[in-house]
């Protein structure tokens, strides 16, 4: 037991993240009835279309999972009533400020996780009352801090800082690389782009085995004027540097993004003209597995690794 499994009632401090386009009740519930915590992605979701997902995610597991929520994205409060009428005991908020709806969610008696990406916003989170923080580094898959701040610098920051629970998010896709997150000061590991290499994410086939093809080097974090995303280079990031080389206002950039580019990318496999999010990470993963292997190989190379520092 750790704080983060205590917290969440839970056998292994693994959370699947939430990722628009990948994680419906499927992959959720995969991943909860292995033991981590799976999070319904609500981002990607018209408000009945979550509704539905939960319920199916009840269905497929009495295991406690979440629902993640990024404020960006409109119909928050319809999202909010449903996420409480559904009773979703465990939210992960992100992409805004979470004093807006933390005490609104920890009054229905929700466990409230709230993510952010510099120590300043750990801060502000906790003060707000959140039960747990992520912190996530650059490396990560998809909207992203502008700062470039690394995983490997971002926890042991925000530790010194924080003084309640700590999950690390950001190019974790191992046993290894939990070890050494919890080493830096984390209690538990959100994991993105490794749970989107898997039967049950809801991601294009195609999508994911670009994932799978994709090497160190093979991602950028780009659109900085809109929200900092990163991106597999294909031939829309391309446009997107194209674009750049003119001194573009945050208006032609938005021209170009368009519509449902991450929709046509990673759920209709569009690899041209789509938004591929993916982390730096995506270099180690070079198989489909199911999300249940993914959390069993996670824990056996993590216990694996523990025994092998204590020879250093
Ligand atoms: C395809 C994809 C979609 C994502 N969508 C969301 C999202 O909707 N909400 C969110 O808070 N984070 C989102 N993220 C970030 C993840 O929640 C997670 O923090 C990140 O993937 C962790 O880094 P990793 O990809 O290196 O494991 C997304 C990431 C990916 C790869």
């Amino acid at each position: 037991m750790n704080k983060i499994t205590q917290l969440f009632n839970i056998q292994y401090p693994i959370i699947q993240a939430g990722m628009i386009w990948a994680s419906g009740w499927r992959l959720a519930s995969a991943v909860s009835n292995a033991g981590g915590l799976g999070l319904i992605g609500a981002g990607s979701m018209y408000p009945e279309v979550l509704r539905e997902h939960i319920q199916k995610c009840k269905a497929a597991t009495d295991k406690p999972f979440g629902v993640n929520v990024p404020m960006l994205y409109p119909s928050i409060q319809e999202i909010m009533d449903i996420i409480v009428e559904e009773g979703v005991k465990i939210v992960f908020t992100s992409a805004g400020n979470p004093k807006t709806w933390t005490a609104f969610l920890k009054e229905k008696g929700i466990t409230v996780v709230h993510v952010v990406s510099s120590v300043k916003f750990a801060m502000k989170a906790q003060e707000a009352g959140v039960d747990a923080v992520v912190a996530e580094g650059f490396e990560a898959g998809g909207h992203n801090g502008r700062e470039e701040t690394t995983t490997f610098t971002l926890i042991p920051m925000v530790k010194e800082k924080l003084q309640i629970p700590l999950i690390a998010a950001g190019g974790i896709a191992t046993g290894r690389g939990m070890l050494a997150a919890m080493v830096l000061g984390a209690d538990g590991v959100q994991v993105g782009s490794r749970f989107v290499a898997t039967p049950e994410a809801s991601s294009h086939e195609k999508f994911k085995q670009a994932v799978v093809q994709a090497q160190d080097g093979d991602t950028h974090l780009t659109l900085k004027e809109l929200a900092p995303v990163r991106l597999i280079k294909n031939k829309f990031y391309n446009d997107v540097v194209a674009l750049y080389a003119t001194s573009p206002t945050p208006d032609d950039l938005k021209n170009l993004l368009g519509r449902a580019r991450a929709k046509k990318g990673m759920f209709e496999g569009d690899l041209d003209e789509g938004e591929l999010e993916i982390g730096q990470i995506a270099g180690l993963i070079n198989d489909i597995k199911p999300a249940a292997q993914v959390v069993k190989d996670m824990m056996a190379e993590f216990e694996a690794a523990k025994t092998e520092v204590t020879s250093l």
